[in-house]
């Protein structure tokens, strides 16, 4: 029987909880330009699509591909894969993240980044294993803390499958 740990419900009611804070903050901030929304590939994107749907801010939407994991185990070399296309210096930048383990990809995206003279980089993630960091990552939004265990669902796979499930469920099969 599956173990779930966030049910689809508990999602949802969430993501509208962090795009209200992301809205407060982005008033408070009071830019010219569009914030730049990037959604790191392939995980997050059911996260993304509902978070941006949910915000009342306009804002620029962005992709990015990293490779890491084989199967259940990051090879701790994170690869871009492809890169966003749009300009960001001067810009609020926010990185969205499915899930952040060992922090080594999305430190490696910031580190990206930051190169480029972004106005800031904020990173706002669905859920997070902190007991698992190998590096010190700052996570400015979080949906949920999570158990060290591998989670799978709501876009989160195990070698591309069970992606499409709305809840998030704890992965017990080899
Ligand atoms: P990190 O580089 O170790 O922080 O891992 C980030 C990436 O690893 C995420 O974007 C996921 O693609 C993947 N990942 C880490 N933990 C899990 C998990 O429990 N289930 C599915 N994917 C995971």
């Amino acid at each position: 029987m599956k173990k779930i740990l966030i049910s689809e419900y508990e999602i949802q009611r969430r993501i509208e909880e962090l795009a209200n804070q992301i809205d407060s903050y982005l008033e408070k901030e009071d830019s010219d330009d569009y914030p730049v929304f990037v959604c790191v590939l392939t995980g997050s994107v059911f996260f993304f699509s509902e978070l941006v749907r949910k915000l009342k801010t306009e804002v620029i939407t962005e992709y990015i591909k990293v490779s890491s994991y084989q199967g259940k185990v990051s090879t701790q070399n994170v690869q871009i894969l492809k890169d966003i296309s749009v300009d960001i210096s001067n810009r609020i930048v926010f990185v969205i993240e499915d899930i952040i383990d060992t922090g080594l990809t999305v430190s490696k995206i910031t580190s990206l980044f930051k190169e480029r003279d972004p106005a800031k980089i904020l990173v706002c993630t669905l859920l997070d294993k902190p007991s698992k960091r190998l590096v010190d990552v700052k996570v400015d939004f979080c949906g949920f803390v999570i158990p060290p265990e591998f989670v799978v669902g709501y876009g989160l796979d195990l070698d591309e499958k069970y992606r499409n499930k709305p809840y998030i469920y704890v992965f017990e099969g080899e």
